[in-house]
């Protein structure tokens, strides 16, 4: 019997990628998104159920009409400046609707977990590259909604059969190859997008946050990685639970750094337009350096990526948002 899973979020960026993936490899899936940020058309495979985890009572319905496996939890708020400015509704979004989820898996008998964590629950890293053994200090209520959620799963799991992984994803980018799935939020801002966006003339100029950071070049560095690498993780997280694996706190990245200018670079290179570039401060809260140590995903998982490559993850991030503006029409 096919196995089926709870995707929370799969209608978003990267939970629309997994189900991608999840489809192809043969899984039964449900997808539960209230829309807010992602799209029905993103759902590729399974059926969507339009809900909102705050609905406790919709989603023990849901939970008591299908036999689940295994739960994938994607759905969050992960604007960083949003959270400052909106605490509350983070860390209901994201800390109480994982407790939502995680008392309906206990009513319910099921017992695998995989969270969407996120490096924003190291905070301002001394050192680098971080590993998992790296403290948590988050630095903003994003990154505490998301730490506070790691520790319900955490606790829960010591008194109940849960076994979960928990995948702290660094800077997730790029689009799947074929064109029908990228990032379709209008309110992300982050770095690539943001030159595409400037590539696109959908914006006159883009802004680097900063240039005096002790970096080779006076800007930022961070761990791009490629959302199709990310969405293969989660299926060898899947597979690794299913086989009984105990539970892991998992980072996602390659281990490999690049600065703001030389993102920019590449993206003019590739896109062929040589936008202008404004130097300004930097962005409150934004660390010099970030990049995974991420020895332990190759070791538990075996994961072996295979678009560890920016000229890639701008390029299918550029073919996404040529294709979002013919498809949809907006910008
Ligand atoms: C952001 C989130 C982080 C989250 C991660 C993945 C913030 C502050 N942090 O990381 O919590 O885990 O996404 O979802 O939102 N930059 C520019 N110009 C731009 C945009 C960005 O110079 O127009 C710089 C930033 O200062 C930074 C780098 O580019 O040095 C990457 O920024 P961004 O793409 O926003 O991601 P993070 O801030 O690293």
């Amino acid at each position: 019997m096919r196995k089926k899973v709870l995707v929370t979020g799969g209608a978003g960026y990267i939970g629309s990628h997994v189900v991608r993936q999840l489809g192809t490899a043969g899984y039964d899936i449900i997808v539960y998104d209230n829309c807010s940020t992602g799209s029905p058309k993103s759902v590729l495979y399974g059926d969507l159920i339009i809900g909102d985890l705050a609905d406790l009572d919709h989603l023990y319905l849901v939970f008591a009409k299908h036999e689940f496996s295994a739960v994938l939890h994607f759905a969050a708020s992960l604007i960083v400046p949003e959270s400052i400015i909106h605490p509350l509704d983070y860390y209901a979004n994201n800390t109480r609707n994982t407790l939502n989820l995680l008392r309906c898996c206990h009513v319910m008998g099921v017992n695998q977990i995989i969270f969407s964590s996120t490096a924003a629950v190291y905070g301002e890293v001394g050192e680098n590259p971080v590993s998992e053994f790296t403290p948590t200090m988050p630095i903003n209520p994003y990154g505490r909604s998301k730490l506070m959620s790691e520790w319900l799963i955490k606790d829960y799991a010591i008194t109940s059969s849960l076994r979960y992984v928990i995948l702290r994803y660094f800077n997730v980018a790029g689009a799947d190859s074929s064109g029908k799935l990228g990032q379709i939020s209008p309110k992300t801002n982050h770095l690539i997008r943001s030159a595409c966006d400037a590539a696109l003339k959908r914006k006159p100029q883009m802004q680097i946050f900063g240039t005096d950071f002790p970096t080779p070049d006076g800007t930022g560095i961070r761990d791009y990685i490629h959302v199709e690498d990310l969405a293969t993780a989660h299926l060898e997280a899947l597979l690794y639970l299913e086989m009984g694996g105990e539970s892991q706190i998992l980072n996602c990245g390659y281990g490999q750094g690049y600065s703001v200018r030389q993102v920019i670079e590449r993206v003019k290179a590739i896109s062929e337009v040589d936008f202008p570039v404004i130097e300004t401060d930097r962005r409150d809260g934004d660390p010099a350096c970030v990049t995974a140590c991420a020895d332990k995903i190759h070791k538990v998982l075996g994961w072996q990526p295979k678009y560890n490559d920016l000229d890639l993850i701008v390029s299918t991030t550029l073919a996404w948002e040529r294709q979002r503006e013919m498809v949809s029409g907006t910008k």
